[in-house]
């Protein structure tokens, strides 16, 4: 095959930032993806409906004029803290303005330190998104420092996400950008209420990559890359058409000068090339049919959505990613896989 057409795909899962940022990288996204659910982990986190009704202003005002952007639209998503109120989430479900709710573990990843310290507190908020059919998004790791990094979502499933489900059997629940083969495992064993999203980047590297020829702080995201073994199961999961797994690139960019530091930061940025990668996977995995499903059909149905109308075209054609990509405050952020050859391309 040398020539692919879908229904245009949505992502379920992207950091489009703010300001000079979000002027960035929103074109990326926008020109691929009829939808994005955006997250909400800003440096002052999305937790009421009118934050978020202004966050998405501000992204519809940022989205480049033309036809090739028109049609996207940002999905919004509440950030849980340890005092979400259960009635205002509601109402902004009820609203239109929220799609879903994010809990991060207090300090597990970017901009999570306003997330959640005990589960437990939030148990009205559960009681009422289950009754009204609001997916809550995980991001499923725990932060328990004497818990390895690399067990870290393995530990999550055992310790936090069977007790829930055993708690709210018919709360929706999608596990963010799953890892690992226990993910993969436990998503499938309860499909009734749960799907996963699966990023581009934890189909394409294993942890090794992370450290192949010296440290690689542009291959540095959380959860972290684990064993050859998950990506495997990953890539199986994602390709299998199965329809509890769905596209999410969880494209986190950073300023370059952020990832390339004594500490650098977690997130990888997948919206420049992020359709052409996971076309790439689906053809080595003989699987191009299956790409349609995952990437613009599976998360709209678990949603409660329609597909999209529209379609978008890739064609077997190598082309350069670029090196680094301008920032209009002056810096850069620096795409996957930079200056490597990829063998599909989106058509304009
Ligand atoms: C994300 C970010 O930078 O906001 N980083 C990441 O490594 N994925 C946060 C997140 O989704 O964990
Ligand atoms: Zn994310």
């Amino acid at each position: 095959m040398t020539e692919i057409t879908i229904r245009r795909p949505d992502d379920w899962h992207v950091h489009l930032r703010d300001d000079a940022m979000l002027e960035a990288v929103l074109p990326y996204t926008a020109r691929q993806f009829g939808r994005a659910i955006v997250m909400p982990n800003l440096a002052e986190p999305v937790t009421t409906p009118a934050l978020a009704a202004d966050y998405r202003r501000r992204i519809l005002q940022a989205l480049p004029e033309g036809k090739a952007y028109q049609h996207f639209v940002p999905l919004m998503t509440c950030y849980l803290t340890d005092e979400t109120d259960a009635a205002q989430i509601a109402e902004g479900y009820e609203d239109g303005v929220f799609v879903a709710a994010k809990l991060y573990p207090a300090n597990a990843t970017t901009n999570s330190a306003h997330g959640v310290t005990d589960i437990t507190r939030l148990e009205p908020v559960f009681t009422k998104m289950q009754a009204i059919g609001m997916p809550l998004l995980l991001h499923g790791e725990v932060t328990d420092p004497e818990i390895d990094i690399f067990d870290r979502e393995a530990v999550y499933i055992e310790r936090v996400l069977n007790p829930l489900i055993k708690e709210f059997p018919k709360l929706k629940i999608v596990m963010e950008h799953v890892t690992t083969k226990d993910a993969v495992e436990f998503v499938r064993a309860h499909r009734d209420q749960m799907a996963a999203t699966i990023t581009a980047h934890h189909l394409i590297i294993n942890r090794s990559h992370v450290f192949e020829g010296g440290i690689n702080p542009h291959r540095y995201c959380l959860p972290i890359a684990k064993r050859e073994v998950h990506r495997l199961a990953l890539r199986e999961a994602a390709s299998s058409g199965d329809a509890c797994f769905f596209l999410g690139t969880d494209t986190a960019p950073h300023p370059v000068s952020d990832k390339e530091a004594a500490c650098g930061c977690a997130g990888i940025f997948t919206a420049a090339n992020a359709l052409e990668l996971y076309a790439q996977v689906f053809d080595e995995e003989n699987a191009l049919d299956k790409l349609e499903g995952f990437a613009a059909l599976h998360g709209p149905a678990f949603y409660g959505m329609d597909a999209n109308e529209g379609s978008v075209t890739l064609v077997k054609e190598d082309w350069r990613v670029p090196g680094t990509i301008a920032v209009p405050d002056g810096g850069s952020v620096r795409p996957f896989r930079a200056g490597q050859t990829l063998s599909w391309k989106l058509k304009d």
